[in-house]
């Protein structure tokens, strides 16, 4: 089968098209014909090595060879011990530990998958899964947003903040989004009350202060966040610098203790049922997802290339195998 394999932490120009081994699933996996993968912000992170947690699994060279963590396809076989799903089932989900989706085949268990539904299209199942679990664990599940609380997205133009914004006006909080230029009108469409640009204004200076501040790209010091936290507030980082979450995981104990505020970093739980949640909303059109570009499976690379340099308002997307071939 083909795929986009990389043996080099470097720019997109690492990645190369190459005939690799099929995958056979084991007896808890399922093998799933990739229709369509979405591009995450972990798969720049895993493509440059940057920031360094990104080399967890190798600290010189990367030791899995294949990115995408965001896959929709059709079952073609399964293991002995899978229960849920059958050979023909269209399913979308994430690979676990991030990885192995820029393929034409991947085997994977039944966690955090489940079924597409049948009015929804593979390209937009594939950009669901990594945003919606960080969107939902950070507003509602962790979050527990109220109507008419305060809550500011950092980074709430891209694949998790684009989702964010909807949920956190779900739940009648008012929103600030924060972003770059570019992607002020798309925080607005969403549904955010107040938006600021990230290269003009820092929110932590600025003398406001929220109930919960999602934080989906960490740069500053715990402090700043302390700062821009009311009391009894809480803030979640999911991604960012190194140095911030090392703060955030030694110094956020001790701020809980000292002062009321809640400051963790996110580990993000996958569990279908939440897929099943986000799309219901999807149907009942209480929400929608975001699909800046698509792009075909030998473009992976300038897929990767346009979110790393700034570009993509919510989610990219790579056409696997187009639905008529099936
Ligand atoms: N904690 C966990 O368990 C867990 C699990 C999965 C993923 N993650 C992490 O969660 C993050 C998810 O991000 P995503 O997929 O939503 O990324 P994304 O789609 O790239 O969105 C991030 C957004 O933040 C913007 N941004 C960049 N610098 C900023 C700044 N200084 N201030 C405010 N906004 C800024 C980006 O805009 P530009 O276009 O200007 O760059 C982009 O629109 C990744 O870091 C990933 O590794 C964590």
């Amino acid at each position: 089968m083909k795929a986009i394999v990389y043996h080099e932490y470097g720019s997109p120009d690492v990645l190369k098209l190459e005939d690799v081994q099929k995958p056979t699933p084991a007896d808890n996996q399922l093998l799933i014909k990739v229709y369509a993968v979405s591009i995450n912000r972990s798969d720049w992170e895993g493509l440059t090595g940057k920031p360094l947690y990104a080399r967890t699994g190798g600290l010189l060279k990367p030791r899995d060879k294949i990115l995408g963590s965001d896959i929709a396809g059709v079952v073609e076989a399964v293991g002995k011990d899978v229960r849920l799903f059958k050979p023909g089932d269209e399913v979308f989900g994430l690979m676990m530990n991030y990885g192995g989706g820029f393929s034409e085949y991947v085997c994977k268990s039944e966690k955090a998958l489940a079924l597409k539904p049948a009015g929804m299209t593979f390209e937009e199942a594939a950009a669901i899964p990594q945003a919606a679990f960080i969107a939902l664990q950070g507003i509602r599940e962790k979050g527990h947003v109220q109507a008419g609380q305060k809550v500011l997205i950092n980074g709430a133009g891209g694949g998790a903040g684009t989702f964010a914004i909807q949920l956190a006006k779900l739940a009648g909080a008012e929103v600030t989004g924060v972003d770059n230029t570019e992607k002020l009108d798309l925080m607005k469409s969403l549904g955010a009350d107040h938006v600021i640009d990230y290269t003009r204004e820092d929110f932590t200076k600025n003398g406001q202060q929220y109930d919960l501040i999602l934080d989906v790209i960490a740069y500053r010091s715990v402090f700043a966040y302390q700062r821009a936290l009311k009391p009894n507030g809480n803030y979640f980082v999911a991604g960012g610098s190194v140095f911030t979450m090392f703060q955030i995981l030694l110094l956020g104990p001790w701020i809980r203790r000292t002062t009321s505020k809640n400051i963790r970093v996110l580990m993000v739980q996958t569990d279908s049922k939440d897929l099943v949640y986000i799309t219901e909303l999807i149907e009942a059109r209480k929400l929608v997802t975001v699909i800046d570009k698509r792009y075909s499976f030998s473009e992976t690379p300038e897929a990767l290339r346009y979110l790393g340099e700034g570009h993509a308002k919510g989610k990219v997307v790579i056409t696997v195998r187009s639905e008529n071939k099936i």
